[in-house]
């Protein structure tokens, strides 16, 4: 069976189509974090689409038009979610002028004027309430403001949305950008391709949302490496008493069937010997460290403790290929952050193929200062965590394909 990872490589990429002329419209993600007076405090994802973006500014594109969304505005436009935030430092990184439209009316009568190296972004297209029901109707009036459609919202590309699914009715020409196809060259790289032995680190707070996950790849990996609170929920089900520790009750048989059907696989299952534990999260008296049997009453387990990381820092250490998605513990804050932090290290000295899921785990990586050292660090959260599912991600779904001319 053709594998998803396959079946969205086939699709045409900007190299395969003239833009030389074309009025293009690209949808990127530019759902960057920002403080509360508006700076951005990572910019990861404008840089990751600039080759694109100069590509066709290079290649004498007669528009270029910009679409993303930022946040989650419920009701129309809202200062906190503008675009206008973005626009200065695309401005910088780009040593290009870029003009802001706050209407895709005002687009259609800029675009018609059509001379080269003119650089729109419009705002935020969620505060169009048309874009996330995927409204043929808005997906028509994006699709007319362009020749050629490019999609490069890698981080959005699990949403089947007008401005990453419905548009492509309405275009000719659409094709994937360079940071969809790099994206999904790392993860065949990682999935399709992999030097083994492949290990799979996973982690955050609930196996009910990567349960899929852990389903999908176990006919994929050598090792699965468990951490952060999910990890208490196999402890739990192995017998331990995790105490006041996150545990999802209702997942204990679906932990244990997790269990059975990796030894069924042959995948090693590596789940934390010793853990941080609190009595508190946000008031803590009490920090200890202490072995997963020992659980004191009362406390709940916040990170993997040392003997823990020196496990699975040898099994990383042994492995030719590691994924990563999610953290240790709860590694926003300080005290609970070095299980994750430690292991960053650890994966990033490794002599593997190192790839990260984006969201928390890319976010804890940076703040570990370990990455340069990745071989790659995804920009989808979700959409990362889609593609391992085995989905095919809409955003790549209706894109023209190499196979069919
Ligand atoms: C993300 O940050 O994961 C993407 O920009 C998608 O955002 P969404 O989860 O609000 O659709």
């Amino acid at each position: 069976m053709i594998s998803n990872i396959i079946t969205m490589s086939g699709v045409k990429s900007l190299k395969d189509v003239d833009v030389s002329g074309k009025r293009v419209l690209i949808r990127v993600d530019f759902n960057v974090p920002m403080d509360s007076h508006f700076n951005i405090s990572d910019d990861s994802r404008i840089r990751a689409v600039l080759p694109t973006i100069n590509y066709c500014i290079d290649h004498n594109a007669c528009s270029i038009t910009l679409v993303s969304h930022l946040g989650n505005p419920k009701n129309g436009p809202e200062e906190r979610f503008s675009l206008r935030h973005v626009q200065k430092r695309l401005e910088r990184l780009l040593q290009k002028k870029v003009e802001f439209l706050n209407e895709l009316d005002e687009l259609k009568v800029q675009n018609t004027q059509c001379s080269t190296e003119r650089i729109f972004l419009l705002e935020n297209i969620r505060f169009d309430a048309g874009e996330k029901k995927n409204d043929p109707e808005l997906s028509r009036r994006l699709g007319e403001l362009c020749d050629i459609y490019v999609n490069d919202a890698f981080g959005t590309s699990h949403r089947k949305h007008a401005s990453t699914y419905g548009i492509t009715d309405y275009v000719s020409v659409k094709v994937a950008g360079f940071l969809m196809m790099r994206e999904i060259e790392a993860f065949t790289k990682a999935l399709e391709k992999p030097v083994r032995p492949i290990a799979l680190v996973v982690g955050g707070s609930k196996i009910s949302s990567k349960i899929t996950l852990l389903t999908a790849v176990m006919q994929k990996v050598d090792k699965l490496i468990i951490g952060g609170a999910m990890s208490n929920t196999f402890l739990q089900a192995l017998g331990y008493d995790m105490q006041a520790s996150l545990v999802e009750s209702d997942y204990l048989q679906t932990a244990k069937e997790v269990l059975e059907e990796a030894k069924a696989h042959n995948v090693k299952v590596y789940l934390p010997v010793d853990v941080v534990i609190t009595d508190s999260i946000e008031h803590p008296v009490d920090i200890r460290i202490t072995p997963v049997q020992d659980v004191l009453e009362g406390f709940r387990s916040v990170d993997i403790g040392p003997a823990t990381l020196k496990l699975f820092s040898e099994a990383i250490e042994l492995s030719n290929t590691i994924i990563w998605n999610g953290p240790m513990g709860i590694y926003e804050i300080d005290r609970f952050s070095k299980g994750t932090y430690k292991l960053a290290t650890a994966i990033a000295e490794s002599y593997a193929y190192t790839i990260v899921g984006g969201g928390d785990t890319a976010d804890a990586v940076e703040k570990a200062g370990e990455k340069d050292k990745f071989s790659f660090i995804s920009t989808g959260g979700g959409a990362s965590l889609e593609l391992l599912e085995g989905k095919i991600l809409p955003g790549f779904e209706k894109l023209d394909r190499c196979d069919i001319q």
